[in-house]
């Protein structure tokens, strides 16, 4: 949720801004902007739309000067337009600012700076933090804390000001600080970072950071000076780049093929520590947003199934439910790709506040979620770059899975089953998969709705498939239990009417191929996803027998489905509209 960025060092900063800002753009896609400093003033361009059309209509690279700051934006406070785009100026333009999240208290400081005679060019709260900065008699670190001690909410956020010092704060939104040969850098995301270092400090939450000559990291409320040794990113320029593919999308989901492996590249001591945790805690919660969510949910299933015990779920926003049980021996386990989803973060932030223990399974390193965890299980997917999460979400499931066998002694034994299935998905995802799931994309491009149901373990995934579809097609999709499709969407079945069936090869197989028939006595196309093909199916999708790991090669397909549908559309695909990969706002 916005991309902020700041260079400081002898190259020219434009085009290492907008390079920045094509690796963030992810994060959110409004607007764009860069403000440089040359010759003691400094010069904003920022407009609305994607990166390359803001580049496009302002010239990024006629910016000159070898400091600067820059913002990729999803709109929060004011609406998508050029002047709510960021970098904002204060009043007499000797400070630009860009920021990352939320002031919640604005409206009661911009009135305030408004009596005292400030004038505002845009409806953002990031303004609100220019003239803050600027209203401070103090030096510009100083001004800084003044400015920053007055904001409520999660953000972080970077000052340019005319000299060439920049100066960033951080509170809830993620910042990386990158240490080149010859320059200093500042990003929301490693991934914006790694071509020209591996060597980062994540920023705490209340600390300062000065870029000059140097950099500096401070105490926000002390301003004492802190010591703190870079650590190095584990993540490559080419896992970041498309490589050979059209977008990032289709490169993530292929990926499927390696990545599940990694993810049971667990430490097993790990993995036992976190055992004894969930065995020793008196209530697990697991929490996620999204697709994270939906792996969650599907995890109770899997704890149910195979380890024999029963764990709570619920989405982040629907955690604060869920505060008044928490203690200090309840374990909370967040589930999330980024490990900065705001909604995620204040159920993990909740628990630990109780005392309770947390334990993250997280993908990007250094992210907040997994600094304020007692363990952290990495995802180990590599930079996940396309809204839309694929191969995070089969290597968290893949970790789920693992910690279940392990709950219930099974590890080993676990352990090969889950190699198995990425084995599994390896072969299935071959070219002529991929062409057969494309077949059924160009039979469903026209179709308004497409429904999906399944039981079980698969119940969650029939609602990951549905958001699959729609945040990509824009097709209207649902998810349902097989169960429940006699108690209401039954009313929605009619001639042709697409409906997905996931059929594993368990317990639940005879009913929910019942709930197909049931489907198709009403005139529905049914598309089933399962090992074995059935009269009832009108297109049959093979996917790899997986009995009791089948989410895993399950969701692949619709994954490849929801990707062929949405560029057939002319949709683009890896920044859906209004979405935003890393929700960062409640
Ligand atoms: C956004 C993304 C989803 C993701 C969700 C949770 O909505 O578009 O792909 O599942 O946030 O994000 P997290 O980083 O916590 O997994």
């Amino acid at each position: 949720m916005c991309g902020i960025a700041a260079y400081k060092g002898t190259k020219q900063a434009s085009p290492i801004l907008l390079e920045a800002l094509r690796k963030m753009e992810y994060r959110g896609y409004d607007s764009a902007g860069i403000a440089t400093v040359h010759d003691g003033v400094i010069t904003v361009r920022k407009d609305t739309g994607k990166v390359e059309e803001v580049n496009k209509k302002v010239q990024f690279s006629e910016l000159k000067g070898t400091t600067g700051i820059s913002h990729s934006r999803w709109a929060t406070t004011g609406s998508v337009t050029q002047k709510n785009a960021h970098p904002h100026y204060s009043s007499d333009k000797k400070l630009a600012v860009v920021q990352n999240g939320i002031v919640e208290n604005y409206q009661e400081l911009k009135a305030t700076l408004e009596e005292k005679g400030y004038s505002f060019q845009s409806e953002t709260d990031t303004e609100v933090i220019a003239k803050l900065v600027e209203d401070s008699e103090h030096d510009l670190l100083q001004a800084v804390q003044d400015a920053f001690l007055q904001l409520h909410g999660r953000n972080a956020f970077v000052v340019l000001d005319s000299t060439g010092s920049i100066v960033a704060a951080k509170k809830g939104s993620p910042l990386i600080l990158g240490i080149g040969e010859d320059a200093l850098f500042l990003a929301s995301d490693p991934a914006a970072l790694l071509e020209h270092t591996k060597n980062v400090i994540f920023i705490e939450d209340n600390e300062l950071v000065v870029l000059d000559d140097a950099y500096t990291i401070y105490n926000a409320n002390t301003l004492q000076e802190l010591k703190k040794e870079p650590t190095t990113i584990n993540w490559t320029v080419e896992q970041a780049q498309k490589g050979n593919y059209d977008h990032f999308m289709i490169k993530e989901i292929m990926e499927q093929k390696e990545c599940i492996m990694q993810a049971l590249a667990q430490p097993k001591e790990l993995i036992q520590t976190v055992v004894n945790e969930i065995n020793g805690a008196f209530g697990t919660y697991v929490v996620g947003c999204g697709t994270a969510g939906k792996v969650a949910l599907t995890s109770t299933y899997a704890f149910s199934d195979i380890a024999k015990m029963h764990i709570n779920f619920a989405f982040g926003s629907e955690f604060p439910s869920y505060h008044d049980f928490l203690t200090e021996k309840s374990l909370l386990i967040a589930i999330s790709q980024s490990g900065e989803t705001a909604d995620t973060l204040e159920a993990l932030e909740t628990a630990k506040a109780k005392g309770g223990k947390i334990i993250s399974v997280v993908n990007v390193m250094g992210s907040t979620m997994m600094r304020k965890s007692d363990h952290t299980l990495m995802v180990n997917a590599g930079p996940e770059i396309s809204v839309c999460s694929t191969k995070a979400t089969t290597n968290q499931l893949a970790i789920m899975y693992l910690l279940a066998y392990a709950c219930n002694g099974r590890y080993d034994e676990g352990l090969s089953i889950l190699k198995g299935t990425a084995a599994a998905v390896d072969e299935m995802l071959n070219d002529a998969f991929c062409a057969h799931v494309k077949k059924l994309a160009e039979k469903l491009l026209d179709q308004p709705n497409i429904y999906v149901i399944g039981r079980g373990m698969n119940y969650p995934m029939a609602l990951e498939a549905a958001i699959k579809i729609q945040e990509v097609s824009y097709i209207h999709a649902e998810g349902f239990a097989g169960g429940e499709l006699k108690h209401g969407p039954l009313a929605l079945i009619d001639k042709d009417v697409p409906v997905i069936a996931f059929v594993a090869n368990d317990e639940t197989k005879e009913d929910i191929l019942a709930n197909a028939e049931e489907t198709k006595a009403r005139g529905a196309y049914v598309i089933g996803i399962a090992p074995e093909n059935n009269d009832v199916f009108d297109y049959w999708i093979q996917v790899p027998d997986c009995p009791e790991t089948s989410p895993i090669p399950n969701i692949v397909p619709v994954q490849l489905l929801a990707y062929y549908l949405s560029t057939m559309k002319g949709n683009d695909v890896d920044k859906p509209k209004n979405l935003s990969k890393c929700v960062s706002v409640k």
